[in-house]
């Protein structure tokens, strides 16, 4: 009787069925795998010969409950191939493939259609390098699931691990993602001063189906977190490729997770939030701005003080950085910019929060502070602006900030010399007064261009008119102007 390796005719369910005759079964099944080891002279070492009852006991407690036999075989000798650890198939993902045939059931493995398109599934690096569990050596072992998960648990000092993984959350993802075997080094960014808090908290994430609000808020139960893969699904995610993100758009990096969406009503209102599971990859737009608004807007919770960004980055509002569309500023003069930035130009979250160090993408951590890939100083206290901070990445700082340009680079500004010279590179460059002190960042439910007042030193009232504006400030008396060229 020749079992089908890849059990067809298995219900998931079956798998939790329970059997009388077990304790025989599992000493037979250790002899075997034991002997099948020896004959095919693999070392038994790398995955030492585990406690039969503590993992009997393990497997009993976790989702893949039931009995050995469907996935072990007791009669190796029925069958007409032998296959390692005494398995009913070969020791690979045919195996989890025989049972895991509805995609996304589970909230994030969606089959291995899309499981042969990551790195993960596809790089002859991706192979877990151990210590604990202890490294895989054989020549096969590279995109095998069995590289993140155990089938039949694995424990560590909390007791057993979610997932069947190797180890907890985000420790999963570092042991490859720390430079060796994966290239990509999230590691040294992850522990970074300003970072996202991935390695500060162990069970508030609760798996891949967590699609409340309450699942990342601060109150009544504080659920705040960020592991790894609430912004990535390790079965799904891949590489841009030659292809970067363009506009709005998330990296593929980012691929099957879940995110929120909006409706924009009218200036300054809170939108209305849709959320969208990881299972849908096709629906356009999946911007980059979407992942973050699951934690950084009111569809949750956020903790006191934080911005909501949702509501300041409405296309409808006065003035924004140019995250959800195309800025309200078009006309202004492309010498403004710094090369490969226009006023039409989309400007991502990821744009300007990201890491300091400049060759891992993603804002994982950075030296600076808001997790900046620049720095910025969010104060208004008087102080010379370098040409190195976050603004000058887009914004010229010989136009905005450096008072000894020539008058036709200060004039690609519209508040510059022109009728009086008290523009930017004057304020900024001459008089040490911030971008903050005048500028909010992200986006101004009330004012055009981003102005802000109540700031010290900063603009007590500000009154816009066609061709210029008049500002009252805590520095001198109320001073018109008049711009260098239409708006
Ligand atoms: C969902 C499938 C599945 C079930 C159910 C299962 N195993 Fe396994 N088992 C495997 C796979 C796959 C391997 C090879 C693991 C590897 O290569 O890392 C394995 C390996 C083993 C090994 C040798 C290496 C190790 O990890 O310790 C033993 C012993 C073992 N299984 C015992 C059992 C016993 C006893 C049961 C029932 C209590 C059981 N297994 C149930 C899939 C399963
Ligand atoms: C004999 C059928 C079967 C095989 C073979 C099998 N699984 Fe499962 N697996 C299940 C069932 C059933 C569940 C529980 C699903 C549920 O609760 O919705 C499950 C759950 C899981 C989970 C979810 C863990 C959790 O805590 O939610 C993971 C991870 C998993 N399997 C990985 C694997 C991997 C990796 C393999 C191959 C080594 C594999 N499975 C092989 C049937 C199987
Ligand atoms: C790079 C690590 C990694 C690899 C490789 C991997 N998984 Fe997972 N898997 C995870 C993590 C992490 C979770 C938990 C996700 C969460 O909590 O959001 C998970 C969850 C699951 C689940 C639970 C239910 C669900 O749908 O999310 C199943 C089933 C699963 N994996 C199956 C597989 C199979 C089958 C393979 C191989 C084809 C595989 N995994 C390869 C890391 C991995
Ligand atoms: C808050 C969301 C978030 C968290 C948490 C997060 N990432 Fe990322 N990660 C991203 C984004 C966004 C990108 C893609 C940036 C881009 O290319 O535009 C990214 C990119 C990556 C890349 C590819 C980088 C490159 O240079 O190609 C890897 C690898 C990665 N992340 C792994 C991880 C690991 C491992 C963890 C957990 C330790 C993690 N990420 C946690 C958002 C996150
Ligand atoms: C066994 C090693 C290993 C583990 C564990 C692992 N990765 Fe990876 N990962 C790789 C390799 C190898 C690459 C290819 C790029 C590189 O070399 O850095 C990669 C690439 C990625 C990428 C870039 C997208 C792609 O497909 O190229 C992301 C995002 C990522 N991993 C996230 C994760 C997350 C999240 C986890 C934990 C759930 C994780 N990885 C666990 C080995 C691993
Ligand atoms: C799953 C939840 C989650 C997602 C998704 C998420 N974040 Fe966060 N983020 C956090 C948490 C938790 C913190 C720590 C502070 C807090 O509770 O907000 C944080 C902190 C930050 C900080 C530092 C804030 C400070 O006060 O210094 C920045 C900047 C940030 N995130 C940007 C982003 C960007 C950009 C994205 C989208 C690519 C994103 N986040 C997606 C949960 C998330
Ligand atoms: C043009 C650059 C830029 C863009 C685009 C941008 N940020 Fe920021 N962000 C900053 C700067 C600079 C700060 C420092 C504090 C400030 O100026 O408000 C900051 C601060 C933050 C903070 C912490 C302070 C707070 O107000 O809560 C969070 C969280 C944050 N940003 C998230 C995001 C998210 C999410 C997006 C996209 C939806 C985004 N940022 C887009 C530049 C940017
Ligand atoms: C990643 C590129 C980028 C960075 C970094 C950046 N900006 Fe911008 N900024 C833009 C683009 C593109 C526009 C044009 C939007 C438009 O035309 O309305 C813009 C517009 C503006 C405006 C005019 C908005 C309006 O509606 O009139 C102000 C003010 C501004 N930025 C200030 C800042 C400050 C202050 C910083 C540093 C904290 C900064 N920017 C960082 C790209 C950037
Ligand atoms: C003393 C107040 C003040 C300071 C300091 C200031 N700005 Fe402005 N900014 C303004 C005013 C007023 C406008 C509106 C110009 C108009 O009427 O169109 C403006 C407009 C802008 C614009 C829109 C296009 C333009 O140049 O007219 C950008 C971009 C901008 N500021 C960037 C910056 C950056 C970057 C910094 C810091 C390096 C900065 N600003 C510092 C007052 C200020």
């Amino acid at each position: 009787m020749n079992e089908s390796p890849r059990h067809p005719g298995l219900a998931p369910a079956a798998i939790r069925t329970t059997d009388k005759r077990m304790p025989l079964f599992w000493a037979g099944l250790f002899l075997l795998v034991a002997l099948l080891g020896l004959v095919a002279a693999r070392p038994l070492s790398f995955r030492p010969p585990r406690n039969p009852a503590a993992l009997e006991a393990l497997l009993a407690a976790g989702p893949h409950a039931g009995e050995c036999d469907r996935c072990h075989t007791a009669h190796g000798g029925d069958q007409i191939t032998v296959y390692p650890n005494a398995l009913v198939g070969p020791d690979d993902n045919t195996l989890c493939q025989g049972c895991h045939l509805t995609p996304w059931s589970g909230g994030s493995y969606a089959t291995n259609n899309l499981y042969l398109g990551t790195s993960h599934g596809s790089k002859t690096s991706m192979i877990w390098p151990g210590p604990t569990p202890p490294a895989r050596i054989e020549p096969d072992a590279a995109t095998k699931c069995v590289n993140c998960h155990d089938p039949h648990g694995w424990t560590d000092a909390l007791g057993a691990i979610p997932s069947l993984l190797l180890q907890r959350e985000e420790a999963t993802c570092l042991a490859c993602h720390d430079g060796s075997p994966a290239t990509i080094n999230v590691n040294t960014d992850i522990r970074k001063t300003y970072r996202h808090p991935a390695t500060d908290y162990n069970g508030r994430h609760t798996g891949p189906k967590e699609s409340l609000p309450s699942d990342f808020a601060t109150t009544p139960v504080s659920r705040r977190h960020s592991e790894c893969v609430d912004c990535h699904n390790p079965h799904v995610s891949r590489g841009d490729g030659s292809f970067a993100p363009t506009g709005v758009a998330a990296s593929k990096n980012n691929l099957g997770v879940s995110r929120v969406s909006v409706v924009n009503g009218v200036a300054g209102s809170r939108p209305l939030y849709l959320f969208i599971p990881g299972s849908d990859t096709l629906t356009t737009p999946n911007a980059e701005y979407q992942l973050c608004f699951k934690c950084h807007s009111t569809w949750t919770t956020q903790p006191t003080g934080q911005t909501d960004f949702a509501t300041v980055l409405n296309p409808a509002n006065p003035s924004f950085h140019p995250v959800e569309a195309a800025g309200r500023n078009a006309n202004i003069r492309a010498g403004a910019f710094v090369t490969g930035w226009t006023a039409t130009s989309i400007t991502r979250c990821g744009s300007c929060h990201g890491s300091d160090f400049g060759t891992v993408d993603g804002p994982h951590g950075s030296t600076y502070q808001y997790i900046l890939k620049k720095p910025y100083t969010a104060s208004p206290a008087r102080r010379t602006m370098t040409s190195t901070e976050i603004c000058f990445s887009c914004h010229d700082w010989n136009v905005y900030a450096n008072n000894a340009s020539t008058t036709t680079v200060k004039a690609y500004s519209r508040f510059n010399p022109g009728a009086i010279s008290q523009g930017h590179a004057y304020h900024v460059g001459t008089r040490q007064v911030s971008c903050y002190s005048c500028h909010v960042t992200h986006g101004s439910t009330s004012r055009a261009f981003l102005l802000v007042t109540g700031r010290n030193p900063g603009i007590n009232t500000f009154t816009q008119t066609t061709n210029g504006g008049t500002c009252a400030p805590t520095c001198h008396g109320s001073e018109s102007y008049t711009v260098n060229y239409a708006r």
